[in-house]
């Protein structure tokens, strides 16, 4: 069904960025990836996230924003965006309120996540802190004090892709006999714009995405937010890194049951499309947008610094080790996985996830 949608704009108005493609496949508001109704994450689903391995994920947060409690007086607001079934939220809230009962009754939170059914799985999930949390729109918000936190939510945004072939080229997508395909041309304007801003092509030959959603979404952080953090944490790397023979096809990946493809064009809907977050970009707006950078650290050092295994030595808790660990081992979730943190309003705070 989304294929001929897709193929219906194509042949009205001709090829169309991959970023559209990739928005229709995963935000069409009735067929899109995450738009669907159930859970996509998990043992029967298609990938695993931090929360949905281990509660010690949102306790090690919680730590963190408690501390950031001390520099924001009054009311603090944590504001979820892209929670999908509330893991992190019920693991956060849990734990502040059993652990820090003062900082807890100053807080509030504010889940804004774009799938309905999503909302609503989070709706029964925390039913449990009863007035303590609310689901707002992202337009509704504004003068935010407190932290806009975000786990996995920029790797799933839509990217437009690219290749270095005599010059910057854009990855366009036609339609031919009723299939599509990829076809390659003069690079759209925000592209080339993105690309000179960065100050940085791939190699020739080889592929990269831009993220201008991601940046977007930024932006409309930082202007949401008057005091406070934003803490990002996803998989991506640096910009000479992901601009580098080390991904000469860019780092756009399609996730079904758990296997990986690059086949993103036979069904689309079906499969979750993400590619790594370039963090150079993402740093490099945010200080343009006079956001201040306190750090980026991998998720495993910040879950390490915040004392992720502190508890966990006695006999008991070797199931929990073994999520500790899974979340903070290198060459997987610890290291490709990182955490920054931005701050707005604030001094150059010391954060104990960053040390
Ligand atoms: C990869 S999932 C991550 C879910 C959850 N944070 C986790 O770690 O398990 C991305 C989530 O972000 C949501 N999402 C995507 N774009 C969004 C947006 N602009 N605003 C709010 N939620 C969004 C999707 O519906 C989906 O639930």
């Amino acid at each position: 069904m989304l294929k001929e949608i897709i193929a219906q704009e194509i042949s009205r108005g001709g090829p169309i960025t991959f970023a559209r493609y990739m928005e229709l496949c995963l935000y069409h508001p009735r067929y899109g990836y995450y738009m669907a109704p159930q859970p996509r994450r998990g043992k029967g689903g298609d990938y695993y996230t931090s929360p949905t391995v281990s509660p010690l994920f949102g306790q090690m947060v919680a730590r963190q924003l408690f501390q950031m409690g001390r520099w924001i007086g009054g009311e603090f607001q944590v504001v979820e965006v892209g929670g999908g079934e509330g893991y992190l939220a019920e693991d956060i809230l849990g734990y502040l309120r059993e652990r820090e009962p003062g900082f807890y009754r100053r807080l509030i939170y504010l889940s804004v996540e774009v799938n309905p059914f999503m909302v609503a799985l989070q709706r029964d999930r925390l039913k449990g802190f009863e007035g303590k949390v609310s689901w707002p729109r992202w337009e509704e918000l504004e003068g935010i004090r407190g932290c806009i936190l975000s786990n996995e939510l920029l790797d799933s945004l839509p990217v437009h892709r690219v290749r270095a072939e005599r010059g910057l080229k854009e990855i366009y997508v036609g339609l031919k006999d009723g299939e599509f395909f990829e076809l390659l041309g003069e690079p759209s304007e925000e592209v080339e714009e993105y690309f000179r801003w960065l100050g940085l092509l791939p190699p020739e030959g080889c592929e990269a995405e831009a993220g201008l959603s991601a940046l977007r979404w930024l932006k409309e952080a930082a202007e949401r937010l008057s005091e406070g953090f934003i803490v990002i944490i996803d998989y991506g790397h640096r910009a000479e890194t992901l601009l580098s023979e080390l991904y000469p096809r860019g780092t756009l990946l399609a996730y079904r049951g758990h296997r990986t493809h690059t086949d993103f064009y036979s069904e689309p809907g079906l499969d979750d499309l993400t590619a790594h977050v370039n963090f150079t970009a993402i740093i490099r707006k945010a200080e343009e947008l006079g956001l201040r950078v306190l750090g980026l650290t991998t998720q495993g050092r910040f879950l390490q610094a915040l004392g992720i295994f502190e508890g966990l030595e006695g006999e008991g808790k070797l199931r929990e080790r073994l999520q500790a660990k899974r979340l903070i081992l290198p060459g997987g979730m610890g290291d490709t996985f990182k955490v920054l943190v931005l701050s707005k309003g604030t001094e150059a705070v010391e954060l104990q996830g960053l040390r």
